[in-house]
């Protein structure tokens, strides 16, 4: 009872120093601008700037069984199915890359089909990764790997999956042998994508797999996969230190709903800490939620950014497990039901530098089925990143999420982010409106 008392004391002391200090400095401007003045075609990029697009192999290869599908079915979710037969269509979909004048494509590699049964692995599948490799450095694409995109074996997740650590070997092991067969080749690798979604999305909210909801569990997944993200860039850098490693990090900012609320503002300083501080000060100081994490400790050559959004934090925030966002009033809603707000992006950015380690954009885009939103939102978030990269920003690359229409998680085939529309009767991709712009854009900067 009393050391109960003790911890909310103490919690209310740190939310009020937080405040606080905020106010003091005004260190948390909510900057929005006005859009309508604005040359959206004034941009200018490096010499060198890579363009691409992002996909990940649970939504586009089709037919897996992974964590995932099973989870579909328990929670009787939309099945991921073949979802855009990617698995049987590279070549086809890695000739859409070309077409768009891509330069650089983020992929996935499926644990599940590498080792379907603990101990047993399937070199076939990895052979097909191998050609995708060689397909993508023959068209002049750079390809970067992601390791881990939310799915993985059932067997693993049977075991805990990321929330016993005992179960890391086995995913250092997996991530080795990836290396092993195209680090000649490929250079660039994201050890894991999203570490606060993941755990957040599958051990707070319950919607991704495990389905379950418990704020200690989320803690200790989000400190494991900090380390596991330590413990690989270790391992891999030892078999080659001329590869250049990082994490694919969603960057979502909380804004005060209301600047004056004393519940808003708190409340939106602690989810920033949860979401997006304890993450980079665990990369900074090898420490996480009151614990060390030694291997991660500056582990790290370049952070990818994955930026969607900001959210507003009030008291309506319990509506957001039911996907119901707040928006200021001159903020366009998209479909996914979160606001457009480009200008985040460059706050993520500032966010992210100083880890003092190269920035790419790993995914940016939005769901927008009728193509009624998708070239302004791009525009948008391009003018914004090249007003970034002129302020002395080092930002390497662009990856649009996605290159097709795919499987959105929790939200089925509902929520469509590709730049080629796809007909999921046929398997047609055709290129949307907005595909053709951001073509032509990396055709002329
Ligand atoms: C990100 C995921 C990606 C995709 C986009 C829309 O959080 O990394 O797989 O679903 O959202």
């Amino acid at each position: 009872m009393w050391l109960t008392l003790l911890i909310v004391a103490f919690g209310l002391f740190v939310v009020f120093k937080i405040t606080l200090i905020s106010y003091r400095r005004r260190r948390y401007p909510e900057p929005h601008e006005d859009w309508s003045t604005i040359d959206l075609d004034d941009v200018s990029f490096p010499q060198g700037f890579r363009w691409g697009t992002a996909t990940a192999a649970h939504q586009v290869e089709g037919n897996q069984i992974n964590n995932w599908t099973v989870h579909e079915a328990a929670k009787g979710l939309e099945p991921s199915g073949a979802a855009c037969e990617h698995w049987e269509r590279w070549q086809d979909d890695f000739q859409l890359l070309s077409d768009l004048g891509m330069t650089s494509y983020r992929f996935s590699i499926e644990w599940s089909r590498l080792e379907p049964t603990e101990g047993v692995w399937e070199d076939d599948a990895l052979a097909v990764y191998s050609a995708m490799v060689d397909d993508l450095l023959a068209r002049g694409i750079r390809p970067v790997v992601t390791l881990h995109h939310f799915s993985h074996p059932d067997w693993w997740e049977a075991k805990g999956g990321f929330a016993d650590r005992a179960n890391l070997p086995s995913f250092v092991a997996y991530c080795e042998r990836v290396f092993e067969a195209l680090s000649d080749r490929v250079t660039t690798w994201v050890t894991i994508n999203e570490p606060t979604v993941f755990s957040t999305m599958g051990y707070t909210v319950g919607m991704f797999p495990p389905g379950k909801r418990s704020i200690p569990l989320t803690l200790r997944v989000m400190r494991n996969l900090l380390l596991a993200h330590g413990i690989v860039y270790r391992a891999l850098k030892g078999k080659n230190p001329d590869v250049s490693i990082g994490v694919a990090k969603n960057v979502t900012l909380f804004d005060p709903k209301n600047r004056w609320s004393p519940i808003d503002w708190p409340l939106a300083r602690l989810l920033e800490w949860f979401w997006n501080g304890a993450w980079r000060s665990g990369i900074q100081r090898g420490r996480m939620w009151f614990r060390d994490v030694p291997e991660a400790k500056g582990a790290l050559d370049f952070v990818g950014l994955n930026y969607y959004t900001h959210v507003l934090t009030g008291l309506s925030l319990p509506a957001l497990r039911h996907m119901k966002f707040q928006k200021r009033s001159q903020e366009i809603a998209t479909e996914f039901g979160y606001p457009m707000y480009a200008e985040g992006l460059r706050r993520a950015i500032e966010f992210l530098a100083p880890l003092g380690v190269p920035i790419e954009i790993t995914e940016n885009g939005v769901a927008d089925k009728n193509d009624t939103l998708r070239t302004e939102h791009l525009k948008r978030h391009l003018w914004v990143l090249s007003e970034a990269i002129a302020a002395g920003h080092d930002v390497r690359s662009y990856h649009h999420w996605s290159l097709m229409d795919n499987f959105e998680w929790a939200e089925g085939y509902s929520m469509r982010f590709g730049l080629y529309e796809v007909d999921f009767e046929t398997q047609n991709r055709t290129l949307r409106g907005s595909g053709e712009v951001y073509r032509d854009v990396v055709a002329k900067v």
